[in-house]
């Protein structure tokens, strides 16, 4: 069979977040990309995921030139609440952290923008993409072949960015004894329901209760998020829209819950929670970008966020490569990225133990919990802690 030979800078592999920003940022540097996914474009824009982005993530939505509709339908935010033992503590992110804030916008509307922009600069893309598969990483001259529309092809590349998610074939394609894998997984999943109605309140809310752990987060001003911890055994079909909220009303303070005004739901889903990064991130000239080199339990919205720092520092990267021949930086990507991803996975796991029930958990533990959330909400440097790693920590330079 003949195989058409293509050629460019970075192949990027996956346009999920990271894939398709990254390439947005390098198509503006004029860096030559070509993107390869393995799904429909309508099939990534139906997926419901997050919707909290750190100012590091909205400042660079805002470099890649995506920003015109999140800066007129996002939401600012300048706090969110803790709720426990009938207690509501707001955090103000703004005042802890000299004016940070986060920008409630979903991950959906994110992808949107990007495949967008990719459309409008024409940038090549090969969606519903089969067989993706690198080649000869550790040369100088990498490849990857894949096939589309019934054709084959082969892509000659500088680099690769294995931009394709926990499942994707980017980390699979690196030698096992060359990565080194640290992962957490935790015996509950959350259960989330979408629906049009007005969020119960103007910020998050993340609550701890006796039931377990709930969120009540938002899309818009008419459009809400709300998840419930639910058993790994649970499955969505046994969760009637009605049994989701009694049993949401039943972990959120009383005056929230006499407020909450409920609907049918235009998504449900469970997702379980897992906490996972792998070491190094890149072999040869292949970078693992975003979820496909780490996953965090929801609970903080650090996923999508960890993705685009991880975007930064590749981007920055490349920049210097092909602006001023500096390959010397190239060993230093995976270093940078995950001094920020540790920091981020452990804010993630801590959120996590400190407000979701463990069944083997028992009372000590529960009053570790309460001891742990009273102490922060009564202490500046307890809430300056949550309301800087809440915001997003600082990107790491490649240089210092
Ligand atoms: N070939 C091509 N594409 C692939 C392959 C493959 N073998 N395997 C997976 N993909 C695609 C998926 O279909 C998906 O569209 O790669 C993309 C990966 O996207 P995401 O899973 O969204 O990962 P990422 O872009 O790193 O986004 C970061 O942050 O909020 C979290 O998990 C959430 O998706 C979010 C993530
Ligand atoms: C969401 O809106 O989907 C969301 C918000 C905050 C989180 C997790 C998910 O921590």
């Amino acid at each position: 069979m003949t195989v058409t030979v293509l050629r460019t800078q970075v192949a990027i592999i996956g346009a999920g977040p990271s894939g398709l920003l990254l390439g947005q940022l390098l198509s503006r540097q004029g860096i030559d990309n070509v993107l390869l996914e393995r799904r429909s474009a309508d099939h990534v824009l139906g997926r419901i995921r997050a919707g909290v982005l750190e100012q590091g993530m909205v400042d660079l939505l805002r470099e890649a030139g995506v920003s015109d509709r999140m800066d007129e339908e996002g939401h600012s935010h300048t706090g969110v609440e803790l709720a426990f033992d009938n207690r509501r503590i707001r955090v103000d992110l703004a005042a802890h952290t000299g004016g940070r804030s986060v920008m409630v916008y979903g991950q959906t509307e994110v992808t949107r923008d990007l495949m967008e922009a990719r459309q409008a600069l024409g940038t090549p893309s090969f969606y519903e993409s089969e067989d993706v598969m690198p080649h000869d990483l550790e040369s100088d001259s990498p490849c990857v072949t894949f096939s589309h529309a019934g054709r084959q092809y082969r892509l000659e590349c500088d680099y690769v960015a294995g931009c394709d998610g926990y499942h994707g074939i980017s980390r699979r394609s690196i030698p096992e004894d060359r990565l080194k894998t640290f992962e957490r997984v935790y015996p509950f999943g959350w259960l989330g329901l979408l629906s049009d109605t007005p969020p119960v309140a103007e910020e998050l809310i993340y609550a701890r209760s006796e039931r377990g752990f709930a969120l009540c987060s938002m899309r818009s001003p008419t459009r809400s998020r709300y998840y419930v911890q639910v058993g790994l055994d649970e499955r969505v079909e046994d969760w009637s829209d009605e049994r989701f909220w009694s049993e949401l009303k039943r972990r959120l303070p009383e005056e929230v819950a006499d407020r909450l005004v409920t609907g049918p739901a235009l998504e449900k889903s469970i997702a379980p929670l897992r906490s996972s990064v792998v070491e190094p991130m890149q072999y040869g000239r292949l970078f693992l970008v975003g979820d496909a080199a780490h996953i965090v339990p929801p609970t903080g919205a650090k996923g999508l966020n960890l993705a685009a720092s991880d975007v930064n520092t590749l981007y920055r990267l490349l920049i210097k490569v092909y602006h001023q021949g500096r390959t010397d930086l190239i060993p230093r990507y995976s270093q940078t990225c995950l001094r920020r991803i540790w920091k981020a996975e452990r804010f993630s796991w801590w959120m996590t133990s400190m407000l979701h029930r463990f069944s083997d958990g028992d009372d000590f533990d529960s009053r570790m919990q309460l001891a742990e959330l009273d102490y922060l909400a009564g202490s500046e440097a307890g809430l300056t802690t949550f309301a800087e790693n809440y915001v997003g920590l600082p990107y790491e330079s490649l240089e210092s």
